[in-house]
């Protein structure tokens, strides 16, 4: 009964359970890549699709690779119409990650096992998933569903399917930006999720079901939707520094702030940051823009030598705040993006693939006694 007891690890931190050439990130340096690639370099220069592709096959598509991969994801995103009515008959005060969630798995029993190959069924889902959060949206606000345009890339075909109105170039640019941004980040929560579901030989669809879970915790994806939920209840810039301090004293976590991996600021708020500034210069800024810039000096003072700093969570919010998006949809957003990365990790554990099944240290007892029902207290 004895044996020596394995050393548990909380969080796994630290603890490698794959080897992967997805993404690599340096939380010293503040670096993020893809397939090697820099993540400044693909958010200035790349766009959704082709940053999929390139987690997913690892090369950047030729012009003909990358014009098929449009074309099957505009295909793709024609949905089965039972599938939009079962969207639509969830209930509308319920949150769109359980819709999302709801989505993925009524799909598969639509789709599972009737595409030619894995690749397709990969395709499908990476179009079906802006698709499934607005035919959701649409539902819930009593609004009919907007048709996919098939001449939109990803970023621009999600609003249109939002609002039912062509997007105008800029924001279009800035959600396929934040898209790219978003698509993967090494062995993140949902992410491991995805390869431990993977790993039991599970389909893909119910891989993105499972991983869509994980995303939805504050702690994870989540914290994006909370981050605006907080900016709001701080309200204004001078109430920015009694918040935080009554926020510490009650060991309460600020959204937005730290992250297992980095111990600086993480590049992807950069970038939103950046966005966030060209978004408001050509429309207007928004006052809630100001409290998360007092916010973010006040808690690299505070706690910038513990390595917390803003998260990519920290600017997206105000991002899609800017764009009239509803706040519990900022983290269907994610998923929307994530899925390529959770598709691109379902590839490669796939290749050399073993059922994940780690050890516990037990705590418990043994030799309990049974006791008979009517003999208990
Ligand atoms: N606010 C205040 N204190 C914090 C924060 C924060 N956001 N993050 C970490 N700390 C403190 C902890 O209280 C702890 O302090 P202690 O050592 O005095 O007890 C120390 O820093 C370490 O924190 P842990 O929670 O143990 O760090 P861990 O690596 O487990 O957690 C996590 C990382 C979950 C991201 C954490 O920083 C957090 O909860 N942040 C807020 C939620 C958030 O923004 N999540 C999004 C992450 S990015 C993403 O998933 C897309």
């Amino acid at each position: 009964m004895t044996s020596q007891a394995p050393t548990l690890v909380p969080g796994l931190a630290g603890i490698p359970c794959a080897e992967s050439a997805v993404s690599y990130i340096d939380g010293q340096a503040g670096i993020l890549e893809y397939r090697g690639h820099r993540i400044e370099t693909l958010a200035a220069q790349s766009n959704f699709e082709e940053t999929a592709w390139l987690l997913l096959y690892g090369t950047l598509p030729t012009a003909d690779e990358l014009a098929g991969f449009r074309a099957k994801l505009a295909r793709y995103r024609e949905l089965p119409p039972a599938l939009l009515a079962t969207l639509a008959g969830l209930p509308k005060d319920g949150h769109p990650m359980a819709a999302l969630q709801a989505g993925y798995a009524a799909l598969g029993m639509h789709m599972e096992g009737k595409l030619a190959s894995r690749d397709e069924d990969i395709a499908l889902l990476i179009a079906a998933t802006p698709v499934m959060v607005a035919a959701f949206e649409r539902a819930r606000q009593g609004q009919p569903f907007v048709a996919p345009d098939p001449s939109l890339d990803t970023a621009a075909n999600f609003l249109w399917m939002l609002r039912g109105e062509t997007p105008n170039v800029l924001e279009s640019h800035v959600l396929d930006v934040a898209l790219v941004l978003h698509a993967d980040h090494t062995m993140n929560a949902s992410t491991f999720t995805a390869r431990v579901v993977a790993s039991t030989e599970a389909d893909p669809y119910t891989v993105c079901a499972s991983a869509i879970g994980s995303l939805k915790g504050p702690l994870h994806g989540g914290a994006n939707e909370r981050v605006l939920i907080q900016l709001e209840k701080v309200g204004t810039v001078d109430r920015v520094r009694a918040w935080l301090d009554d926020q510490l004293a009650t060991r309460g976590k600020v959204m937005g702030f730290g992250h297992r991996v980095y111990k600086t600021k993480d590049p992807r708020s950069f970038v939103l940051q950046t966005l966030a500034r060209e978004l408001f210069e050509k429309t207007g800024s928004t006052p809630i823009y100001d409290v998360a810039l007092e916010l973010e000096k006040a808690v690299v003072e505070k706690l910038g030598e513990k390595g917390i700093y803003p998260n990519v969570d920290f600017y997206s919010g105000i991002v899609y705040q800017k764009m009239g998006i509803p706040t519990d949809v900022f983290t269907p957003i994610f998923g929307i993006s994530r899925v390529a990365g959770w598709l691109a990790h379902w590839r490669e554990q796939m290749v050399d693939n073993k059922i994940f099944r780690p050890a516990q240290v037990f705590v418990g007892s043994h030799d309990a006694v049974y006791t008979d029902l009517a003999a208990r207290g």
